[in-house]
């Protein structure tokens, strides 16, 4: 039986999280700040969980930079739950500011970047939400594709001439992070494939899914977007809660929106302006998830050198790992999925090992050495290492080793 020390968890999540913080989060479990009552056993609404909500919100404001303009909330419903919240609250705020009579009413153009699995179910959701409920209805939103490299099998992402974005869409979505494919966007405007935010026609939205590289590096061309949201149990904390940032003027009541017609209310729990107006206590929100949650940012922030020393260190271990994984490729016994450089993920680093049943032989190796959950997603197989923040460089080096040990 192995303990939590000798065990190196690459889980793409949920994903480990810092040692110190779940001691501290079953101390609290038990007795939180000796109230005699756990944090699970207290109310959302009394004093001590409300500083615990007012601190990670603080925290996360300043490890993230996150500007007075935008609000931040904890929302449920994982990821998957946004991709159906962000059409609904963006196609309000759009009819609010388009408030012509039904009749003339014109269902907007959604942008989707399609650069792996999560922004396509991403899309998937807003064409299933946009479908004319009834015969004659025009629908709500016009959801279409902005560019996609899904014909090179999520292997790179699209060049600058491949994004076509139209000029009065309501928004433009993309992924930060394929967690998947193991594809991301390079974090500096000047590198080959960032997102082209010069290339979103003035006055259209852009929103974001981080859910997988939230907190590892800073928000390139931050305040360009108009939602930037994360499922939190990648880098943040357990499975449970989601955390959005809005921008101000996008908190709007969808009950006023729909009474212009042509667009249904959002469901009130995922209504963003119901979440703000309440501080996200509209309903009882996921107490425990959130407290871990504030455990980690406290960390982050104490500890491991904020924004600036995640960076560092994630750079490193993936510099690390895809060298050391390029050298197998040399020597024909490794392959890396992601084939452009600037494309690939620093969070979750995916390959193959070749030749027949190499790669069960890779896995059971591993496994015996104490790596675990490096198997691929089930819908494209192979090996994925997720080095999140909580993933030391220790245990990286220990991977890279095996791996140089494996290609001998
Ligand atoms: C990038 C990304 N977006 C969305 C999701 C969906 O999140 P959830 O499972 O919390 O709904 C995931 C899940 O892993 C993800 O990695």
């Amino acid at each position: 039986m192995p303990t939590r020390d000798q065990v190196h968890n690459f889980a793409a999540g949920p994903s480990p999280l810092p040692t110190t913080c779940l001691e501290e989060a079953s101390l609290g479990l038990l007795n939180y700040e000796d109230t005699g009552m756990g944090i699970c056993e207290l109310s959302h609404r009394g004093k001590e969980f409300k500083a615990v909500i007012e601190g990670a919100e603080a925290d996360l404001r300043t490890l993230l930079g996150v500007p007075k303009n935008y609000t931040i909330l904890f929302s449920q419903g994982g990821g998957t739950g946004q991709f159906s919240a962000v059409v609904l609250n963006l196609l309000a705020a759009h009819r609010l500011s388009h408030p012509v009579p039904a009749e003339q009413f014109q269902p907007p153009v959604l942008d989707y970047v399609l650069t792996g699995s999560w922004s396509s179910k991403a899309y998937a959701e807003a064409q299933r939400l946009c479908t004319p409920p009834f015969p004659n209805c025009p629908g709500f939103g016009q959801p279409r594709i902005a560019a996609s490299t899904k014909s090179t099998s999520w292997t790179r992402l699209p060049t600058r001439e491949e994004y076509k974005f139209s000029q009065d869409a309501a928004y433009v979505y993309y992924c930060e992070n394929e967690t998947i494919n193991g594809i991301e966007f390079p974090p500096k405007q000047e590198d080959e494939g960032a997102f082209p935010f010069d290339l979103v026609p003035e006055g259209v939205e852009v929103v974001a899914d981080y859910s997988s590289s939230f907190i590892s590096r800073p928000i390139p061309n931050f305040s360009r977007h108009a939602i930037i949201y994360a499922g939190a149990q990648k880098n943040l904390g357990p499975s449970g809660v989601t955390v959005l940032i809005v921008r101000n003027d996008l908190l709007v009541d969808t009950t006023e929106a729909s009474k212009l017609g042509c667009i249904p209310p959002v469901p009130i729990t995922y209504e963003y302006k119901i979440l703000a107006d309440n501080g996200s206590l509209y309903n009882t929100p996921p107490t425990f998830p959130i407290y871990v949650s504030a455990l980690v940012l406290k960390h982050l922030i104490k500890n491991k050198g904020g924004l600036e020393g995640l960076e560092k260190t994630n750079k490193e271990k993936a510099e690390l790992l895809y060298n050391t994984l390029e050298d197998a490729e040399k020597k024909g016994k490794a392959r890396l999925v992601v084939r452009e450089k600037n494309a690939r993920s620093w969070m979750n680093v995916t390959f193959n090992i070749e030749g027949e049943g190499e790669e069960k032989k890779f896995l059971e190796g591993a496994e015996k050495r104490g790596f675990r959950q490096l198997k691929g997603h089930r819908s494209v197989g192979g090996i994925r290492a997720s080095i999140y923040n909580a993933v030391t460089m220790e245990s990286v080096q220990l991977l890279c080793e095996y791996i140089n040990e494996f290609c001998k």
